[in-house]
């Protein structure tokens, strides 16, 4: 079972934002419990290579130096596509000329989503067919109003930190309802197209990584775990407002005001009679990054399940519909891929491990929990691949399991 009481590092996603608003501050800025992923280094090391000179301290990132000049070699994003996308805004908004380039995975992730409105807005470029790597050139900004055409906060965020830059605000018009923390950062500082000045900023632990033990625990017969601090943001929380609408036991608590944020407690103890539920398209968004780990849970919950409208997840880190299906297969689990999903049909019993053959993070995370679900224990040391968004994820489980 799992047992006690859990505190993570700050969220990835606003700690991206956060870098980035701090690399064009003026004066020092201080970021409180910054996510301590590679993810985020890859932010970091993008940064730093443009003048700015930032660095961990205890659980701190501290900025002294904004960003002001053109890189002398390839900013160089890893797997982070956050980083990548959001990078291309923010340089195209501070005039600087990059060539922006990544790992493996990240080439083969569109950049169009980005590139598209970017352009409108002057930005002058050259790409590999619409991929990384891609050349940036200093030319003049104009802002834009733009609607929406893909569910992603990165592009919505790209938009916003190129913005920065102009004489005027874009309007953005996003019916899709993605993840809001640019939006939240920069009316923290309402300072949308000012010069921002020195600044600290505190960041909730990470929704998403909460998310694995979240499942753990509600899987796990006699478990009792409270996860504190947490990021509670409505556009993050569609995979633990469907866990409940499977009737989990979840008690959300002590909400508080952090930055423009919110964080909560989460309370979540083991329930057999878990019962899936249909989840409406509009929310798929709320849960993008949830959807591995919500399939393990299906698994283990009463009734048939169809997920579709999900073809996003297809140009994620992996092609994670197909991953997902794979490894889930490998563990006897009753799923069958659809062009924008999978469906699930629950088992009595479930006996077999998942033999993990995957680079994705997120599969390879939610695999480990369907695995300690299973046997009682996570079946690999994938810490290489995991410390892309979770670092701490094999230490947090080993203290709460009991
Ligand atoms: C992110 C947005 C989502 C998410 C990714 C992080 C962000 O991607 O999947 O892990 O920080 O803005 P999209 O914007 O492509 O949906």
């Amino acid at each position: 079972m799992l047992k006690g009481e859990i505190i993570l590092k700050g969220d990835k996603s606003i700690t991206h934002r956060a870098i980035m608003l701090a690399a064009i501050t003026e004066g020092k800025t201080k970021i409180i419990n910054p996510s301590n992923c590679i993810d985020v280094q890859s932010s970091i090391d993008v940064l730093n290579m443009c003048g700015s000179n930032m660095f961990y301290d205890n659980n701190q990132i501290i900025n002294t130096s904004k960003i002001y000049k053109n890189p002398n070699n390839v900013l160089y994003c890893g797997n982070s596509g956050t980083t990548a996308r959001l990078l291309i805004g923010l340089l195209f908004g501070q005039g600087i000329s990059a060539v922006i380039d990544g790992d493996k995975s990240l080439r083969k992730r569109p950049m169009d989503r980005v590139l598209k409105p970017l352009e409108l807005m002057n930005l002058q470029y050259t790409s590999n067919n619409k991929k990384l790597p891609v050349t940036i050139y200093n030319s003049d900004i104009k802002s834009i109003k733009y609607t929406m055409d893909v569910p992603s906060a990165q592009v919505k965020s790209s938009i916003l930190l190129a913005s920065i830059g102009c004489e005027s605000p874009s309007e953005i018009v996003d019916n899709f309802n993605s993840r809001d923390h640019t939006e939240r950062i920069l009316d923290y500082f309402n300072k949308k197209n000012k010069k921002l000045s020195e600044f600290s900023y505190n960041i909730p632990g990470d929704i998403s990584n909460a998310s694995f033990l979240i499942a753990a625990a509600v899987c796990i017969e006699n478990s009792d775990i409270i996860i504190r601090n947490v990021l509670y943001n409505k556009t993050r929380f569609g995979f633990i407002d469907t866990l409940i609408n499977m009737n989990a036991d979840i008690i959300i608590s002590n909400i508080k005001d952090v930055c423009n944020e919110q964080s909560c407690d989460i309370r979540v103890k083991y329930n057999p009679d878990i019962t899936s539920v249909d989840i409406l398209s509009e929310n798929i968004v709320s849960m993008i990054d949830e959807i591995p780990v919500y399939a393990v849970v299906l698994c283990f919950a009463k009734g048939n399940t169809s997920l579709i409208n999900a073809s996003e997840l297809r140009i994620k880190e992996s092609d994670r519909i197909s991953s997902l299906c794979s490894h889930l297969l490998s563990g006897n689990v009753n799923i069958q891929e659809l062009t924008d999903g999978f469906s699930i049909e629950s088992k009595n019993k479930l006996y077999n491990t998942i033999k993990i053959d995957s680079d994705d993070h997120r599969i390879i995370m939610a695999s480990e929990i369907f695995n300690l679900i299973i046997s009682g224990n996570c079946s690999g040391d994938f810490t290489d691949k995991i410390s892309i968004s979770f670092p701490d994820f094999y230490n947090v489980i080993k203290r709460v399991i009991k």
